[in-house]
């Protein structure tokens, strides 16, 4: 499984991509004003900066809506760095854009996907990923989880390319059942990635180890 982390915060980029199991980052424009960055060109600096912290698979969203605009826009950011991935909403201009960007070679991912149909709509388009967002279905009592199964069958009957991008992940359980359910890539806050890291038996069991291996070392000492 593939892990994006979902922010446009530079400090927790570095964080995940030190602790060396960071694919990819996926920001949007809420994110983006979140941190402050505001402004064509500040955007188009953050995005570089971003670029210059990962690996690979910076999805770098339009903020245009209709096919022409989104072509113009998508492509500016495709050129920015080899890194960035286009994110294009679902929306019908926004289908035709992923398939013109596929005939380019342009890697996308749709975003705000809440259905099945949408899903096999991008799929058809050639979309590089889906985006459906768990999180935001739970938030309205809709089955976020019952989505990504839904998709990842429809994905699996044709063998469409298109990976699963589990989107709006709110902490680790929604990490665990992506996985469990074949999701290609989980995009999720930093929080909910170093979540996975806890357990108390293990503070418990290592905290008996060292002190276990203290006592041991005192006794030796003491002969
Ligand atoms: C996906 O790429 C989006 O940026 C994101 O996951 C939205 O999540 P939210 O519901 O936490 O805003």
């Amino acid at each position: 499984m593939k892990f994006f982390i979902d922010t446009a915060n530079l400090d927790q980029i570095k964080e995940a991509q030190d602790l060396g199991i960071l694919d990819g980052v996926t920001t949007n424009p809420s994110l983006m004003a979140k941190e402050g960055i505001t402004g064509e060109q500040n955007v188009i600096n953050h995005y570089k900066a971003i670029c210059a912290i990962v690996d690979d698979k910076v999805s770098a969203e339009v903020i245009s809506t209709t096919y022409e605009e989104i072509i113009k826009e998508g492509e500016a950011l495709a050129a920015l760095d080899a890194k960035i991935v286009v994110k294009v909403p679902m929306i019908k201009d926004g289908v035709k854009a992923i398939k013109y960007f596929t005939s380019k070679g342009i890697r996308t991912n749709c975003t705000l996907i809440f259905s099945a149909g949408q899903a096999l709509l991008a799929a058809k388009a050639g979309a590089t990923y889906v985006s459906p967002f768990l999180g935001r279905l739970d938030d309205i009592g809709s089955e976020g989880l019952t989505l990504i199964e839904d998709i990842r069958l429809i994905f699996d009957n044709y063998g469409y390319p298109t990976e699963i991008l589990a989107a709006s992940i709110r902490g680790p359980l929604h990490i665990i059942s992506c996985a469990k359910l074949g999701a290609d890539v989980m995009t999720g806050p930093l929080s909910a990635i170093l979540g996975l890291l806890k357990h108390p038996l293990t503070d418990n069991g290592l905290a008996t180890f060292l002190a276990d291996h203290k006592k041991a070392a005192e006794a030796a000492a003491k002969g």
